[in-house]
Parts: C-alpha cells; structure tokens; sequence
C-alpha cells in the first residue's frame, strides 16, 4: 500500500501527468481538495474508488483517512493542485505518515506559475533581464512569513516575483514593491491558469489593483511582477549561440 502525492496541475485536466492520471487511474481510494482541484481529475479514478473531497477535513481526520486505507491495503491517490512541492501543505502530512511507517511516493505537477508564464507566452528568466524566479505568498493568511522573507526584502533583488495567495491585497502589495521595482513595472495577474475561464490581466505596478477591481478577481491567481514581462532587447542566451563551441 502506498500514499501518492499527486500534483494534479493548474486546472486543465490534460494538464496532470501521465504518471500522476496513471496513479490515480490504479488508486482505490482518492483524497482531493475539492475547492482547487478541477472535478474533472476525478473521472480517472477507478469506477467504485471511495472520493473525499477534504475541503472540510482537519489534518487528523485526512490522516485517519490515510492510516484506515493503510489498514485496508489500499493504494491513496493525494491530489493537490498544481506541484506539492510549493504551498501545498504535503510536509505535514508526509511527516505523520513518516511517524506512523506508512509508504509514500511523490508525483509531480504542473505548477500554476509555469501554467500562468505558458498563458502570458512569457519565459520569467531572460537573459540580462532576471535569472531568478522567487515564488512566495503574503503573509496575511494564517500561517506567518518566516522572518527574512518581508515582501520588501525579495523584492530588493528586483528579480520575477510570483505571488501566490495575494490577490486580494494587491492595493497594499503594490505599494510595497513600487519602492525596488518602480511604478512603471510590468505586472500580470493570471486567474484560473490554464481553466476554460482563465484571465488575464497586464498593467504596471501603478494601475494593476485597479483593474483587479474593476475585473472583480478575488482568488485562484497568480501575480507576476518583473522586467522580463515585456523585455525585448536583451542579448541571446548561451545556450544556443552560434559562437559556442559544440
Ligand atoms: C495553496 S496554493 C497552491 C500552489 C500549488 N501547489 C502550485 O504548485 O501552484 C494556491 C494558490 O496557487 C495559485 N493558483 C493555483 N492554481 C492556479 C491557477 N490555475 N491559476 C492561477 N493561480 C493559481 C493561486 O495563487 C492560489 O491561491
């Protein structure tokens, strides 16, 4: 018996792995996040697999739902949206499993920074422009930024910052960033990555939470700040430049 972690991508149902659909085509027993997991992921399960949806569910009632399936000998299929290994809440969760010695392995997924870059037709890093991608959230939820990661304190390296979790104080978080990356910074807010009704909103640093407003977006988005979102003269990367020996 074995827990699957399983990144279930950003939304689009084509957009998990093939790995990860195969998990969880073979799972009897599936825990999902109802709220940010697409309902769509589910008709992969096996015909008669026990779905929970765990929107509700503390983390003692997710584990007792691991440990009976343990008990059971049934394979779990985890879904957690977009790649758990970021802002996915899977460490606590693995580190009971571990207390308890019950198998699990990890499946990754598509993150829903790279889902929004994909939707914006963007690369973050460019070369001269920002080699450097800092994926964070806000700390105005409930669990606490560790001290060190202040907003004002990544953005002093002016590189391609994604915040996660933070639409809704856009008007503060801008004020925070307009002092290291300017007015005039080139924002985008991505809602619903890659999901049929998927948004997308540019502007700079001085005008996005308005149109957030005025769009009404309030969650399941994506804020990516930085240079490289309309960067056109910069130099070709090394990779593929004709002057490097092959
Ligand atoms: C709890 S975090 C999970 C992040 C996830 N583990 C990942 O790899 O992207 C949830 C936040 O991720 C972002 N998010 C998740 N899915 C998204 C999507 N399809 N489009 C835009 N943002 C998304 C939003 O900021 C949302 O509030």
């Amino acid at each position: 018996m074995t827990v699957y972690f399983i990144g279930a991508g950003p939304g689009a149902a084509d957009l998990i792995t093939v790995r990860g659909r195969d998990r969880l085509a073979a799972s009897p027993v599936c825990l999902y996040a109802g709220s940010l997991v697409p309902a769509e992921l589910l008709s992969y399960c096996p015909p008669g697999a026990r779905l929970v949806d765990t929107a509700n569910l503390d983390l003692n009632q997710i584990l007792a739902e691991l440990t009976a399936a343990h008990a059971a000998g049934l394979d779990v299929a985890r879904l957690h949206s977009g790649d758990p290994s970021i802002l996915s809440a899977m460490a606590e969760q693995l580190r009971r499993l571990d207390a308890a010695g019950i198998p699990y392995e990890i499946v990754p997924g598509v993150p829903a920074f790279a889902a929004a870059a994909a939707a914006l037709g963007r690369e973050l890093t460019v070369p001269g422009v920002a080699q450097t991608v800092i994926l964070t959230r806000t700390a105005a939820r409930a669990t606490p930024m560790p001290p060190g990661e202040e907003l004002a304190t990544l953005a002093a390296s002016r590189s391609t910052l994604v915040l996660h979790l933070a639409v809704q104080r856009l008007s503060v978080l801008v004020t925070e960033l307009i002092p290291w990356y300017g007015e005039d910074c080139p924002v985008a807010v991505v809602a619903r990555a890659s999901r049929p009704d998927q948004q997308i909103l540019r502007g700079r640093l001085a005008d996005i939470a308005a149109q957030v407003e005025a769009a009404g977006i309030r969650r399941t988005a994506v804020i990516v700040v930085g240079p490289v979102l309309t960067a056109e003269e910069f130099p070709d990367s090394h990779l593929y430049s004709t002057t490097r020996p092959r």
